[in-house]
């Protein structure tokens, strides 16, 4: 109790009574940025976490122009170090006195077709989308075992409901997590914490840029779908991209929201795949999504 006392109470906590705690993972651009702001905006005070501190002036100046720059502590975190994830959580229970909001959101996406990737890209996949979210939930899990309270929202995605092509390891990722979660809400329910999936469609961010890491053989044009993997490629860069900025804001109703869902849905085109998944024959469903993407 002493040592809670410590960490929990947190001498050197800079909250105020009624200011809660947010730590987001991936703060550095899209939708962690974005939803990095908002909470503070709603009044949280949001542990803004990224690998590379050097990335955080888009933050910075995002934040300034909202007025929220003092709610919001940036501090670095690459959740694939595993080894530093419990002593960060640490560090953050005990500067800020507790965390009543965890948004898992850092992650990446390889693409390629199934065939073509290597075994150490899709564990590269898993590593960023699938464990990293694991231990960042397991180290802040004590603390909130501890309050009797708080939310863990996972981004996740439509492709953690629906296969999509040519991201397959990105959508084995994202089930992993789908199911992973399902169990956790379960387990935790009675413990007072609230475990929620955000499934969004397509929104304009650097994952479909910066952020796609392409499996070694579509680059070397040794795979043997690269015909397909050009025309596919043609045909996702015309998939419209919303403006993020939905994503961000629906996670913070989330995060204000004392009895969330499982499961929110984000985006018209999520909404439209998984009707199309549950609605039509599968087998007419496929040909459809081949018909659409190009790839027979
Ligand atoms: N945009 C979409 O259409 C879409 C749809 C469904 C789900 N999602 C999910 O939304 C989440 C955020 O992606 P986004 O769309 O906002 O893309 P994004 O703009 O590329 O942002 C991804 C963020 O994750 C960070 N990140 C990647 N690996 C990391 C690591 N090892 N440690 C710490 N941070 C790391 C990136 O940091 P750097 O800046 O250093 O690269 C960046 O801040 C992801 O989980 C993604 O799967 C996105």
């Amino acid at each position: 109790m002493g040592l809670y006392c410590a960490t929990i109470c947190g001498t050197k906590s800079h909250m105020t009574a009624s200011e809660k705690v947010a730590l987001v993972t991936g703060s550095s651009s899209g939708i962690g940025l974005l939803t990095t702001v908002e909470l503070a905006k709603n009044g949280f005070k949001v542990v803004a976490s990224m690998r590379d501190l050097g990335r955080r002036e888009r933050l910075d100046q995002a934040a300034a122009s909202a007025g929220v720059a003092g709610q919001i502590d940036v501090r670095q975190l690459d959740v694939t170090n595993f080894d530093a994830i419990p002593a960060f959580v640490q560090s953050v229970v005990r500067d800020h006195g507790r965390v009543d909001v965890l948004v898992n959101n850092a992650g990446f996406a390889v693409a390629g077709f199934a065939e073509d990737m290597k075994l150490e890209e899709i564990r590269t996949q898993f590593e960023t989308n699938f464990f990293a979210h694991v231990a960042v939930t397991q180290a802040v899990l004590p603390t909130m075992r501890h309050q009797h309270s708080g939310h863990i929202i996972m981004v996740s995605s439509i492709a953690g409901l629906h296969g999509s092509v040519s991201v397959s390891s990105y959508s084995a990722s994202k089930f992993a997590l789908e199911g992973w979660s399902e169990s956790l809400r379960m387990e935790v329910n009675a413990l007072g914490i609230k475990v929620v999936l955000v499934e969004p469609g397509s929104f304009q961010t650097d994952i479909w840029t910066r952020n796609v890491m392409m499996g070694q053989k579509a680059v070397d044009g040794t795979s043997p779908n690269r015909a397909r993997g050009e025309r596919m490629r043609d045909a996702i860069q015309k998939i419209r991209k919303r403006d993020p900025i939905v994503v961000a804001q629906l996670i913070a109703r989330i995060a204000r929201d004392p009895n969330p869902r499982l499961r929110y849905l984000v985006g018209q085109d999520a909404h439209i795949q998984l009707w199309l998944k549950r609605a039509l024959p599968w087998k007419w469903h496929e040909k459809l999504v081949a018909k659409v993407l190009k790839i027979d």
